[in-house]
């Protein structure tokens, strides 16, 4: 696409084949075995025992049974049909998004309180995603602020992830915050009006924003801070009450997308649809996006997963907005098939998040390499040399075989 030569080729050489190579050849000739996991299951295992207990509970947590977090990770309905002989030496994975070139159609999903899986929370994340030119989306429950994460990141392409706040003053603040600090889009979540049931919380008794886990970007505002008797560095309990009483906000519908799209001229994604006569709600309230998800399993236990909304949202609204995806992202596969059924970026989540726990930015980066490698390879050998390429045809219905 528009992206030069010489740039892709700085990119090529840390993915797919030349990954695999230097992998085998360190540990063949360099006597040099890789200490980070290549499996998700085996990450999360060696990322548990380095987390505390209070963030394993929080991470993982899925709402209820956890049906649909752990149904949300089954793509195995959706067969890749490899084609052979096509030419597919030079790959190119850019994509426009908003008219801006993304190097992978992957993005960091917003993810709150990275402070409980890494010192340096969000930042690490941040420094990982610049290092390897992956966008990042920070969550409005960040521990760091928006302006610090958008100093890490540099000329990284940006977004900002936005909860409902009851009170209108500190919500225009965090949407003018987040212009002024470079943040490109804001995404707005829309599948969490009230708190989910999260058994692994509840069995704990514990809720990690109690303690003031996750409010860089709150007890940074300064409306928010005008609101309080005393700043939060000396009454943290005030400020985190004054939090709960603002966040969220149950009585929203498809009207209050207003508020959001006439206080801002970025680019706006509604995240966490699920049926298409929403998405086609989003569309027509003047979303410029959809992000279909599960929030992760987090919400609703017993819903649909995200792989399955996926074909009707596309087939109903793909041709009018730009269609992200996120919920069970574990590999480059999983990758290629929600491409191929309809999105146009797609969204990581836990995987990250787990190699935060692990290895803090370097563990990040070990997991984005590694997905965007076994993407890399998997477009490669199913035939197609552009992410553009990447359609229905790709794929089969197993049901239909
Ligand atoms: C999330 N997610 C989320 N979403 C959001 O819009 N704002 C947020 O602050 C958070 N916070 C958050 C914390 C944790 C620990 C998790 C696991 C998830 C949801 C997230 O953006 C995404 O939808 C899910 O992570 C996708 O599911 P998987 O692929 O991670 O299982």
């Amino acid at each position: 696409m528009s992206e030069p030569e010489g740039e892709r080729d700085v990119h090529a050489e840390q993915f797919g084949v030349k990954h695999i190579r230097d992998v085998y050849r360190r540990g063949m000739f360099e006597d040099e075995s890789p200490d980070f996991p290549v499996s998700f299951d085996e990450l999360r295992a060696e990322a548990a025992e380095r987390m505390s207990w209070q963030a394993e509970a929080y991470v993982h947590g899925g709402a209820g049974t956890e049906e649909t977090f752990e149904r949300n990770k089954d793509f195995s309905r959706w067969r890749i049909v490899p084609r052979m002989l096509r030419g597919v030496a030079d790959r190119d994975l850019t994509t426009e998004v908003f008219g801006q070139t993304h190097e992978y159609p992957l993005m960091i999903t917003p993810l709150g309180v990275q402070g409980m899986l890494d010192e340096e929370g969000e930042v690490a994340t941040a420094r990982a995603c610049r290092e390897l030119d992956v966008p990042f989306v920070l969550s409005s429950l960040s521990s760091r602020s928006m302006e610090d994460v958008a100093e890490a990141l540099g000329d990284t392409p940006k977004w900002f992830q936005y909860y409902w706040s009851s009170d209108d003053a500190v919500a225009e603040s965090f949407l003018d915050r987040a212009e002024d600090a470079g943040y490109e889009a804001i995404v707005v979540t829309v599948d969490a009006p009230t708190l989910g049931w999260r058994e692994r919380l509840l069995e704990k008794g514990y809720y990690p924003f109690l303690e003031g886990e996750g409010m860089g970007n709150y007890f940074s505002d300064p409306a928010f801070r005008a609101q309080l008797d005393e700043p939060p560095e000396e009454n943290p309990e005030a400020a985190v009450d004054h939090f709960l009483s603002i966040f969220g906000d149950a009585s929203l519908t498809w009207d209050d997308l207003a508020f959001v799209r006439e206080r801002t001229d970025l680019p706006v994604i509604v995240k966490g649809v699920l049926h298409p006569e929403d998405a086609r709600r989003a569309v027509e309230a003047g979303a410029d996006g959809i992000q279909v998800s599960t929030h992760g399993g987090r919400q609703v236990d017993g819903s649909i997963t995200a792989i399955e909304a996926l074909p009707e949202i596309a087939e109903e609204v793909g041709d009018d907005t730009t269609i992200f995806f996120d919920s069970g992202i574990r590999r480059g596969e999983h990758v290629f098939k929600a491409l191929a059924l309809g999105a146009d970026t797609v969204m990581l989540g836990r995987p990250f998040a787990y190699g935060l726990a692990h290895s803090g930015q370097s563990g990040v980066e070990n997991v984005l390499r590694n997905t965007i490698s076994q993407f890399d390879l998997t477009m490669g050998l199913a035939g197609i040399d552009d992410v553009g390429e990447i359609t229905r045809e790709a794929v089969r219905d197993e049901r239909t075989l």
